[in-house]
């Protein structure tokens, strides 16, 4: 590739351009001092900028703004739900310590969980998940209808980050309210691509994040019915109904609200784009490559593309594909120099050596039909030699 040609980024679901109109406002509240919790006037101008903002985002969501409880990351907003909802349950001594969740979940929540297991003598039940990813409704009801009594919540991924399968969650906040089991979902991915109603969904509480839909790096949101209670995880100064502390970042909370407002206004003709986009990238790919599979089933993601190239190293796919300009990511994590197969396509099924032949390519609002083009004239011989290398 020339210096003078951009790469082609496709790898949207790990984060996405932001949007210039966020940026605009970023900017320009950046340069506004000001603390939302101060009582002069600089102070109620950023408060106002912060409440305005939680209307927007909360109209967005199907939500009210006295749900939106404003955070740093996705991740922190999951850990926040998860120990959170954990704590609460113990401190509500009913000695409930079960947790049902799903192994496909994204490390932010599945950590936490472990860490609640390693640290609390938490009991995990996690849901079974067909070949594409997609959790069984039927599972979840066979666990909670046998721990249900000692379950002090669930959580459930809405869509899934690597594969891009659609989770039936609407079903599985109905088996978990029969139980009377408050229910979290993680809709980082969801949200801005797929319709997402927080309300219409019947859940308890609901991750979103700012990066993934073209807001700033540094804000989300869990949004959170009022009657669930949460211990903190952050103790201060009691902002964000005494659940998250922290001065609010009102600059990038107002850049998110209007992303949030951007995406959910094109949601409809970015998501037919993007399903376009990955339609045209699944029928290159495939008509280039041998022996290459599709991940995630029919019901996923418009903008998730993730392939299993048989005899070839994910990794070693990713850097020659990154050498000819063409970004996108494995979901496999690398621990002491060994690439770990992924959680989700080994709950999936997969051998660990197929899984760790397997790449995302992730589309967002702003590819364009040249960069998707760019990674099918480079995959066929990208493959060759991976699997050469695989072959040594
Ligand atoms: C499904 C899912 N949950 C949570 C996160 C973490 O969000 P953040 O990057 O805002 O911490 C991600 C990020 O990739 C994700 O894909």
């Amino acid at each position: 590739m020339s210096v003078s040609e951009k790469a082609a980024y496709l790898d949207n679901a790990a984060t996405t351009a932001i949007l210039p109109e966020a940026l605009e406002v970023l900017y320009q509240e950046a340069a506004t001092v000001g603390n939302a919790s101060s009582l002069h006037g600089a102070g109620r101008r950023a408060r106002k900028i912060v409440e305005e903002s939680r209307e927007r985002i909360a109209a967005a969501v199907g939500a009210k703004p006295q749900e939106v409880i404003f955070t740093a990351s996705g991740t922190e907003a999951n850990n926040l739900a998860v120990k959170g909802m954990f704590w609460q349950a113990q401190n509500d001594g009913e000695a409930k310590t079960g947790i049902s969740s799903s192994p496909v979940e994204h490390h932010a929540i599945l950590d936490p969980l472990e860490w609640l297991e390693r640290e609390s003598g938490a009991q995990l039940h996690l849901a079974q998940v067909d070949v594409n990813g997609v959790i069984n409704p039927e599972s979840i009801t066979e666990i909670m209808s046998e721990h249900g009594a000692t379950i002090s919540f669930a959580t459930f991924m809405h869509s899934n980050n690597e594969v891009g399968a659609l989770q039936p969650v609407a079903e599985l906040a109905d088996i978990a309210r029969e139980h009377q089991i408050p229910i979290h979902t993680d809709a980082v991915q969801s949200f801005g691509k797929v319709p997402l109603h927080f309300a219409d969904l019947g859940v308890d509480a609901m991750t979103i994040s700012g990066h993934k839909i073209g807001g700033p790096l540094g804000v989300a949101a869990l949004i959170a019915k009022k009657t669930l209670e949460l211990t903190p995880l952050l103790h201060g100064g009691g902002q964000e109904r005494e659940v998250r502390s922290g001065t609010l970042h009102t600059p990038a909370i107002a850049a998110f609200a209007t992303a949030a407002e951007i995406s959910q206004a094109k949601l409809n003709s970015n998501s037919e784009r993007i399903r376009s986009l990955r339609a045209r990238l699944i029928a290159g790919i495939t008509q280039t490559v041998s022996d290459v599979r599709l991940n995630g089933g029919a019901n996923t993601l418009p903008g998730i593309a993730h392939f299993t190239f048989d005899g070839a190293e994910g990794d070693a796919l990713l850097l020659l594909l990154d050498a000819q300009g063409v970004q996108c990511s494995t979901g496999s994590a690398c621990s002491a120099g060994i690439a770990q197969p992924s959680h989700v396509l080994i709950a999936m099924g997969m051998a660990p050596k197929i899984a760790r032949s397997s790449i995302r390519f992730s589309i967002g609002p702003s590819t364009t039909e040249a960069e998707i083009d760019r990674a099918i004239s480079v995959i066929g011989e990208v493959v060759v030699r991976a699997r050469a290398a695989g072959a040594k």
